[in-house]
């Protein structure tokens, strides 16, 4: 009866609707919580006020440059949007990369490194001289007091580097770009990645009002009712709030349905305690939570003949692209192993239908939470209106979310069954945060002329 204690761990992987229906109520708890002013400190899912108060109406225009930190990837881009008639956007980037020693070294030397890449894309456009505001996708956590001052909460995903948390990024990028006495910008906004897609959807679709990441991390961002934000205040309009969900459940309030390998996935993890839902739902944790269920399947006897070998003991192997290629339907077992192989996993048969159906039920899992957190939000923007049913678009980006066959199918499901009262239209954005940052940048650089 191998197969039926097989069966009874991934039974701790299903959910029921009503749990799930559950996980979205605790969401909106959290979400209030995060809110008012008596609770909003001690709260979990933080609501980050960003001070991006509209998305974009197409009079945005001038020439910016944009970083785009904290995904896979490490962009600096130079963003030139026209208004007008015929509005357009044109985009040149380049791609760099942060070696883990500066991802986990000084802030001091990764602050350095960043403004060595801007040096050599300027260099590369040929606009040393230029002076061009700049918007910066810092995808990780800030208590926000206008758009261009961030003071980082706490690092997270695969960051740690010392001497930023509870100091002012934007603070950190000036400093280092007078350090290199090379060149002079003008840091004009701070932008969470998820901000920065809704604004790049719904420069294309104005009823795009929520952005979500699911990506390496997992994020959501969406227009909130200023009233509501109690912290900021103030009567009429609207107020771009980053969520922060990550966080959600680091008060145990979601421990009856974490089983112990994500307590596993947690204890291995840079920050053990922290960005509990974000370990459940995102690339850099799904992998690890399918590593953890293998290395005790295969103790427990149920695989790779009761071997664990060194590759099974090495974090981080099963990234979101390998998941991905395993659960493709298009793939015969025998690519499957082929697959495992290429990792360095001897595997039979057997072994591989075990590990595919391992990753369909941690990744299914992953897409139904990031789902009945998704109906908590749309279900607030509901309510914030006083509408029986909503019509809405979200913007979303992230690999796990482009890369992975049926993470997106199975979100979207969950968010139609549990907000029946919101039609939700899903845009996917093609060209990054980057893009968004600068438009918010045009914003600010606007404001501030107006004032001065
Ligand atoms: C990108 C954004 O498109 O999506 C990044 O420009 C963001 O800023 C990313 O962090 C999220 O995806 P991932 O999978 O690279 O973390
Ligand atoms: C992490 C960060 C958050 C970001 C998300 C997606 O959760 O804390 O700021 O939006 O990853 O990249």
């Amino acid at each position: 009866d191998q197969a039926r204690q097989i069966q009874e761990t991934m039974a701790e992987f299903r959910l029921s609707k009503g749990q799930l229906l559950e996980v979205k109520k605790r969401m909106r708890m959290e979400i209030e919580r995060g809110l008012k002013k008596e609770t909003h400190k001690e709260a979990t899912v933080k609501m980050l006020p960003t001070f991006v108060r509209s998305t974009p109406d197409g009079t945005e225009n001038g020439d910016f440059l944009a970083l785009d930190l904290g995904g896979t990837n490490f962009r600096v881009l130079l963003v030139k949007i026209r208004s007008g008639k015929k509005r357009t956007v044109e985009m040149h980037n380049k791609i760099y990369a942060i070696p883990i020693e500066v991802m986990q070294g000084t802030g001091e030397e990764l602050f350095d490194h960043i403004v060595h890449c801007i040096s050599d894309f300027l260099d590369y456009m040929g606009m040393k001289s230029a002076r061009l505001p700049l918007g910066f996708t810092f995808s990780f956590p800030c208590h926000q007091t206008s758009l261009d001052a961030g003071i980082l909460v706490t690092w997270t995903k695969g960051f740690k580097a010392t001497d930023c948390e509870g100091e002012d990024v934007v603070e950190l990028l000036r400093e280092a770009i007078k350090r290199k006495e090379e060149f002079e910008l003008d840091v004009v906004a701070i932008v969470n990645d998820t901000v920065g897609t809704m604004m790049t959807c719904a420069y294309e679709e104005p009823t795009c009002e929520v952005g979500l990441i699911a990506g390496t991390g997992s994020n959501a961002c969406y227009m909130e009712e200023l009233k509501n934000i109690e912290i900021v205040g103030g009567t009429e309009g609207r107020m771009c709030v980053n969520m922060e969900w990550g966080a959600f459940g680091d008060n145990g309030c979601l421990d009856d349905i974490r089983t112990k390998y994500d307590q596993a996935v947690d204890e291995n993890s840079l920050n053990e305690g922290k960005q509990r839902y974000e370990k459940m739902c995102s690339g850099m944790y799904l992998g690890e939570i399918v590593r953890q269920i293998l290395i005790d399947l295969t103790k427990r006897g149920f695989l790779f003949r009761g071997q664990i070998s060194e590759t099974l003991k090495t974090r981080g192997i099963f990234e979101t692209k390998f998941l991905s290629q395993i659960e493709s339907d298009r793939l015969a077992l025998l690519q499957v192993r082929a697959i495992l192989q290429q990792l360095g996993l001897d595997s039979t048969c057997d072994d591989s239908i075990i590990v595919k159906e391992v990753c369909g039920t941690v990744s299914r899992r992953a897409a139904q939470i990031c789902g009945a957190g998704m109906a908590a939000v749309v279900d607030k923007i509901r309510e914030n209106r006083g509408l029986d049913h909503l019509d809405i678009t979200v913007g979303v980006d992230g690999t796990l979310y482009k890369l992975h066959p049926h993470f997106s199918r199975i979100f979207h499901q969950t968010v139609k069954e549990l907000a029946p009262k919101c039609d939700v239209n899903f845009l996917l954005s093609e060209d990054g945060s980057g893009k968004g940052a600068a438009l918010i940048t045009a914003v600010g650089c606007r404001q501030r002329d107006q004032r001065s």
